[in-house]
């Protein structure tokens, strides 16, 4: 890396003002900013929000989010946004500061001059390698292109190429006067073992550039033709532009698409890309015939904040994923996660499209899973919960990756996630249809997916029912509210941030509410934004019909005062079911069936009892009380659960 001289970067930081070079960026708000004071506000660059939560000192030159904690100075503001490396943020910034940019050291600049020279050496390459697939020699290649479904504009669009069995690159850039050792630097040829003269990688391939986020060629991919090839697929070796581990195929445009608004997708192979591309996914990016790595990873995010990993529908697929998750969840920070597409047992995106065409996708791709519930799904999946040593293994297994994720608030938004879904896997349960509906595709879902709906033992199966229940019917009262009266989402904002859905579609007006309560007409933008299906169905619950916070719509104190309690009582209740499921936790091994029946009992009482505070303040005019209840039912929970955990199990 060029080294910059001692004081360089301060003296960038003080000509600069960060007020400046953030303001092309974002909109200040000019209620909440003190510009004389250079105490400016805005809603943040970084993640997705109404409010202004996004602070920028401009004196101290710092700027930090209280929303997503991004932070950082003048040069870090611009990496993030520009998308670019330290020194070219150095670069844009001592530009607009005037401030010439000091020359490089001779090592380095030698390094350079490399990298240029090899980059030429590649560029020639594609352009021989295209003027080739036109050749006679190339015509079974061209055959098979066109099996594959390629039209010659995909063919040019994509630059590819082909490279003869004789006569290759090696001898025709040497003619060009290219030197030898250059051609064998960029990786398209290799000296001989046996000291005979070196000889091309790439003999009677078809020829994919890869191209760096830049455009620069970089490398190549050669697939053989011949099914029965032992290496159906050769890359170029590492050399000085080519870092598989930091390189993605389909880079730039993939960014540029992304930054349109497409869906970021990673796919396993350059068939993929190709494919999800030429059907309108231009965002799609892949790999370079290795695992995702650590700084793809980081590529990716820079890209968007949740990628969707697009697998193949086979067992090696599920093992990619794995890894993946492996690698993503210790580098997990607010507002940058992974999605996955599942695809149909057997098929891989480019398949999937072929047969089934591009909606068959879309749907993949809407139904995407978050990864937590990846994880989950794949350690309970067709497995049956009917001995507490298997739930203890269950829980073990969930534990030990929760462990890996380094920051502390995302791990315990997992945990939770996680005995979520646990609260609702060990009490029986009617598979959700709209779910089970989702994740189904006309060619049949892989083995993993597919598998049978985990059995909880009916032993456990009263556990929690009624608290779900209840907790349903809050989350819809709340969201009614919202939506009636959608001027006092603001004030609940954090609240409802912290909403844990049960309910898919709940979950989606959750986030939809947040981001369109400034609407002229927020029924109409929910519609528009996420589907008429979501708001139907909450508005079709009779208690939502019925619920006096909708017919008072747009009474912002009654509104207030309704969602105080409710969230009072929706967050009381969770808190039940976390102690609910640690007390089942510390007393995994030793339960048996005299215990199980009294938390079950336990469960029950609680769930009366809720119901009773329920049935007692459905008269919302009268309705702060909640809380008194709700504590009079924690107190004799409480108790109850203390009995149970002193009591020793009989067998
Ligand atoms: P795939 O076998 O899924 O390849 O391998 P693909 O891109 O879908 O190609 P088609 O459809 O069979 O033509 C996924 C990726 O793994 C790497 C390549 O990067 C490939 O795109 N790979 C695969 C190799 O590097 N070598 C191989 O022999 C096979
Ligand atoms: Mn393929």
């Amino acid at each position: 890396m060029m080294s910059l001289p001692p004081g360089f970067l301060d003296e960038l930081r003080t000509r600069l003002s960060l007020g400046q070079v953030v303001g092309r960026k974002v909109m200040w708000d000019p209620r909440k900013s003190n510009q004389g004071k250079g105490d400016l506000w805005a809603p943040c660059p970084f993640h997705q929000e109404k409010t202004a939560s996004f602070h920028v000192d401009d004196r101290k030159g710092f700027y930090y989010c209280f929303g997503c904690h991004a932070k950082g100075d003048a040069i870090n503001f611009v990496i993030e946004t520009e998308n670019v490396s330290f020194i070219e943020a150095v670069k844009i910034l001592a530009d607009e500061a005037g401030m010439p940019m000091p020359e490089r050291d001779p090592r380095a600049q030698e390094k350079a001059d490399l990298r240029s020279e090899l980059t030429d050496v590649m560029e020639q390459a594609v352009q021989w390698h295209k003027l080739q697939l036109k050749t006679a020699a190339a015509g079974p290649a061209r055959d098979y292109l066109e099996t594959r479904g390629l039209s010659p504009d995909a063919i040019a669009r994509w630059e590819i190429g082909f490279a003869p069995e004789r006569g290759g690159v090696m001898a025709q850039l040497t003619g060009k006067g290219v030197a030898q050792e250059k051609v064998i630097a960029a990786g398209l040829a290799a000296e001989s073992d046996r000291g005979g003269s070196p000889y091309d990688r790439f003999r009677n391939r078809i020829m994919f550039p890869i191209r760096d986020g830049r455009g620069k060629a970089i490398g190549f991919g050669g697939r053989a033709m011949d099914p029965n090839h032992p290496a159906k697929y050769y890359n170029s070796p590492e050399t000085p532009l080519f870092d598989k581990g930091r390189s993605l195929y389909n880079h730039a445009p993939a960014r540029e698409a992304a930054g349109k608004g497409q869906p970021l997708i990673v796919a396993e192979g350059y068939m993929d890309v190709i494919a999800l591309s030429e059907a309108g996914f231009q965002a799609t990016v892949a790999p370079l015939g290795t695992a995702i790595t650590e700084d793809q990873l980081r590529l990716l995010w820079r890209i968007s904040p949740e990628p969707i990993i697009a697998l193949d529908g086979d067992t090696a697929g599920l093992r990619a994923a794995m890894r993946m998750i492996d690698i993503a969840l210790p580098l997990l920070e607010a507002g940058q996660s992974l999605r996955f597409a599942l695809m149909p047992e057997g098929l891989d995106p480019d398949d999937l499209i072929k047969q089934q065409g591009r909606q068959a996708m879309q749907g993949l791709i809407d139904a995407a899973i978050p990864m937590v519930q990846l994880l989950w799904q794949r350690e309970t999946d067709g497995k049956v919960f009917d001995s507490p040593e298997r739930k203890a293994a269950l829980d073990k297994a969930l534990r030990d990756k929760i462990k890996l994720i380094k920051d502390p608030s995302i791990r315990s938004h997992y945990g939770q996630a996680i005995k979520d879904m646990r609260w609702e896997l060990f009490r029986a349960r009617k598979p959700n249809p709209a779910q089970t509906q989702k994740r189904q595709t006309r060619g049949g879902p892989a083995t993993w997916r597919q598998s049978k709906a985990p059995l909880a033992s009916n032993k456990s199966s009263m556990l929690g029912a009624g608290a779900a229940k209840t907790d349903h019917m809050l989350e819809s009262a709340i969201l009614a509210t919202l939506i009636a009266t959608p001027a006092v989402v603001d004030a609940f904002e954090v609240q409802i941030d912290q909403m844990d859905c049960q309910d898919p579609d709940h979950a989606v007006l959750r986030d939809a509410v947040l981001r369109l309560s400034g609407a002229q007409d927020i029924r109409e933008a929910l519609n528009k934004s996420v589907g008429i299906a979501p708001l139907e169905n909450l508005m079709a619950q009779p208690h939502v019909k019925i619920h006096p916070a909708v017919r008072r719509a747009g009474d912002l104190e009654f509104a207030t005062a309704c969602l105080t309690t409710d969230f009072k009582r929706l967050f009381a209740q969770r808190s039940y079911g976390k102690e609910l499921d640690e007390g089942m936790d510390e007393l995994q091994g030793q339960a048996d069936e005299s215990l199980t029946w009294r938390l079950a009992q336990a469960a029950r009482m609680m769930d009366t009892s809720v119901r009773e505070a329920q049935d007692e303040t459905t008269d919302f005019e009268k309705a702060d009380n909640g809380t008194m209840l709700n504590k009079e039912e924690k107190s004799a929970f409480d108790q109850l659960l203390e009995t149970i955990k002193a009591g020793k199990p009989t067998k």
